[in-house]
């Protein structure tokens, strides 16, 4: 079995959801942004991040994302939004949010996913605790949604896609569920 540190760092990650208060620093971010924006994209590029480490915007959003989600078809989301305690970031002091153009002559979808596949890497590469966050999405659906997307200067005619938070864990191992057999096929 080849191993080597990306093989390493791509098998370690794991979704954390307990993060201390402590800011991370300014190197660490700059290294993860980079990260994200070498990632493989069919739009040219055609993506933009917003970062947000401000804590009182931050609940901000968890609590419009929670109004959006009390609305919402689906029961776990709506139950989610309901419990008082849960917060969508998970106390987490940065947020990337990754946006796409909705002009872009190809859908920006899976360029912005691989844009934060990045950063979740990257982030973990060099220590720091991270989770795909899809929940927060749902404050721009909120009735302060088009509010927010000015406040967070998302350029005009850009979706956000995707997001993930970033801090130092406060646990720092979680357990790894065995991966599930028979999900590839080899024709040879
Ligand atoms: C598109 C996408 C959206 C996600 N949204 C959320 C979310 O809103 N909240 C959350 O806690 N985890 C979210 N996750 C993380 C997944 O729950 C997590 O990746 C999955 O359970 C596998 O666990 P692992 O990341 O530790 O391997 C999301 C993951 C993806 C790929």
């Amino acid at each position: 079995m080849i191993i080597n540190e990306t093989l390493k760092i791509i098998k370690q990650r794991r979704s954390i959801r307990s993060f201390k208060d402590e800011q991370i620093q300014e190197e660490e971010l700059q290294a993860v942004l980079e990260a994200g924006l070498y990632a493989p994209n069919a739009g040219d590029q055609a993506w933009h991040f917003t970062v947000i480490q401000n804590k009182e915007l931050l609940d901000r959003l968890n609590l419009a994302a929670k109004e959006a989600a009390k609305q919402m078809d689906m029961e776990h989301l709506r139950e989610l939004a309901n419990n008082e305690k849960f917060d969508c970031l998970y106390g987490a002091p940065t947020l990337i949010i990754v946006s796409g153009n909705e002009h872009a002559p190809v859908p920006l979808e899976a360029d912005c996913a691989a844009a934060t596949q990045n950063l979740l890497l990257a982030a973990e590469s060099i220590g720091l605790g991270t989770c795909w966050i899809f929940f927060v999405l749902l404050a721009f659906y909120s009735l302060q949604g088009s509010e927010l997307r000015k406040e967070l200067k998302i350029p005009e005619g850009y979706r956000p896609y995707s997001s993930a938070v970033l801090g130092y864990k406060k646990v720092a191992v979680v357990n790894v569920p065995d991966r599930k057999p028979n999900l590839i096929t080899y024709i040879r």
